[in-house]
């Protein structure tokens, strides 16, 4: 039986996802369709073509690699009641005890831990470790080889860049960016919006 994928997106992050779906392929068929939610005709052709795909019973996940534009096509796409699924890379770990919302991505190589809670359209991304305890709220990306580390707590909307820490107990606040290797010694809650970089990881 074929498995139908829809991609809403079609740039890196798209691709990424693509990749994942496909990585396990010859072991059972996959589909995968990706759409540029951007450059559809209308946003009218665009809920056309997802209303016949959702009465097709296919799956669907939002591939956009910002926080800010995929929470929008969440929102513009609201009214559709598309049942959004999660994308776990085969290589990834997840343990057990792990929540992972509805459309969020977990990438290749990386780590979710016991007890940690992944929110909605989130994007744990490859070689990511997402210790212990942590909750990760939605729409935030934890970037590639990015370390939270064990009760952290990253509000909803974040972007932890590249290579970024965030040691144990810490919080970064709605809507925070930590820069590419920055590493967050105390909590960063507000104000909201702000973009932290450096070791220790200051406010620019
Ligand atoms: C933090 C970040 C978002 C800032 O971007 P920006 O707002 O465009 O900021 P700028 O590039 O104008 O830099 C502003 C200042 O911060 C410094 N800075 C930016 N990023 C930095 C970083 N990661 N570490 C240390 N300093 C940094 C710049 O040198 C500059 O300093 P100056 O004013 O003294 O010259 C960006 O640099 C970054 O780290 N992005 C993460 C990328 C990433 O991880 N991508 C993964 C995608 S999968």
């Amino acid at each position: 039986m074929t498995n139908y994928f829809y991609i809403i997106g079609c740039k890196g992050h798209a691709k990424s996802i693509a990749s994942a779906l496909k990585y396990n392929c010859f072991k059972e068929e996959i589909a995968v369709k990706m759409i540029d939610a951007y450059q559809s005709n209308s946003e009218g052709d665009l809920s056309q073509e997802l209303n016949n795909s959702i009465k097709e019973g296919i799956k669907f996940i939002i591939g956009i690699g910002s926080n800010k534009k995929r929470q929008e096509i969440f929102e513009k796409l609201k009214l559709q009641n598309i049942n959004y699924s999660s994308v776990i890379h085969p290589t990834a770990i997840v343990d057990k005890t792990a929540s992972i919302g509805k459309g969020s991505f977990i990438g290749a190589g990386s780590y979710v831990g016991p007890d940690v809670k992944i929110g909605e359209h989130c994007i744990i991304n490859t070689y990511a470790i997402v210790e212990h305890d942590s909750t990760i709220e939605s729409f935030t990306h934890i970037g590639p080889n990015a370390t939270c580390c064990g009760y952290t707590h990253v509000q909803k909307l974040c972007f932890v860049g590249a290579s970024a820490t965030i040691s144990n107990n810490l919080t970064l606040g709605l809507g925070c960016t930590l820069g590419t290797g920055a590493v967050m010694i105390k909590d960063h809650i507000e104000p909201a919006d702000s973009t932290f970089v450096g070791v220790p990881a200051k406010k620019i």
